[in-house]
């Protein structure tokens, strides 16, 4: 028992916690608060479009300088704060995209000496770790506060001649009401010059309870899979453009990709919802920050673990 107690001294959280929520999350709220004081709920319209430099995508132009806060939805407590400073904005088929880069970040999830001491666990288990990291441990840090508003995990297919696909995601993500939706690529991915030039893809939403497969999935950012029949589900096509997607998925979305752009190790998508089908109710599998989840449990709420 005293090893309980322990723990939390010599062990880091994890970084990300995969937990089981209804999808779009309710548990978490997020506003941009601009230069000249004036708030506006972001929730739906903010995702990461890069993690080095780690840089935040709105679709809404919060001006030079603004602060995005999240707060928890039932309680109205301040769980974390990014304080961004505004590098590049274009404007995309009438709707304004903004990209912001990270100037500090602080979370109150866990109280002080905790806070401090559980990021100098995080950074030690990351320096020791036998995969180095593309971020540095400020931007780690930063990146965990962005995921307080918990990030729905999908599989992303990709079908065009000669080349098939299928990879999860989290660093996705609406943009504005309208439908603009973004995804964010590390440029190494293997289907990234393949997207370009098709410019679709389709969405499946992806049950909590299919978690250990997504995960296996991961192996297709590097490598494309050669035949859709040997996935360890059934797939069915696509809405509109036909592409494989999950059939037991919640939801299915395609996109059309109406723009792409670097943006240091990612490529940054820019597409329009062609479709969107609601399959099935359940719980679907998102990821939040380890020190989100901690906090939740020492209030008595923990989310569902996936
Ligand atoms: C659930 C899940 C979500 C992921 N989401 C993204 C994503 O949104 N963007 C991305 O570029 N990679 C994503 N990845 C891929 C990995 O972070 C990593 O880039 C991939 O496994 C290849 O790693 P490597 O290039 O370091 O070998 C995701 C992986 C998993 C398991």
């Amino acid at each position: 028992m005293w090893k309980d107690w322990l723990r939390p001294f010599v062990r880091a959280l994890p970084q990300w916690s995969p937990v089981a929520i209804p999808s779009p999350q309710q548990v978490v709220a997020a506003s941009l608060r601009s230069d000249d004081g004036k708030s506006r709920d972001v929730t739906a319209a903010h995702t990461v479009a890069s993690l080095k430099p780690l840089t935040i995508a709105t679709g809404f132009d919060a001006g030079q300088r603004a602060v995005l806060e999240y707060r928890d939805n039932a309680t109205g407590t301040l769980l974390g704060v990014l304080r961004l400073v505004r590098t590049d904005s274009v404007v995309t088929g009438g709707t304004p995209v903004a990209f912001y880069r990270i100037a500090a970040g602080e979370h109150h999830c866990l109280g002080w000496p905790r806070r401090s001491w559980n990021a100098w666990l995080q950074n030690r288990a990351m320096r020791r770790s036998p995969h180095p990291s593309l971020m540095d441990f400020d931007a780690v840090q930063q990146l965990m506060i962005a995921y307080l508003c918990p990030r729905p995990v999908v599989l992303v297919s990709v079908a065009a001649p000669g080349h098939s696909n299928i990879f999860p995601m989290d660093l996705i993500g609406p943009l504005e009401q309208g439908g603009l939706f973004s995804l964010a690529l590390r440029s190494t991915n293997v289907s990234v010059p393949v997207m370009r030039t098709v410019r679709q893809v389709a969405l499946s939403g992806m049950p909590a309870t299919m978690k250990a497969i997504v995960y296996k999935l991961a192996e297709h950012h590097r490598q494309p899979l050669h035949d859709w029949a040997a996935l360890p589900f059934p797939a069915r096509p696509s809405q509109t453009f036909g592409i494989p997607a999950v059939a037991a998925a919640l939801r299915v979305r395609e996109l059309t990709i109406v723009d792409s752009r670097e943006i240091g190790s990612h490529v940054f998508f820019l597409c329009r919802v062609v479709s969107e089908q609601d399959l099935a109710e359940g719980p679907q599998l998102h990821h939040t920050a380890g020190f989100h989840q901690a906090f939740r449990r020492r209030q008595g709420m923990p989310l569902a673990d996936a």
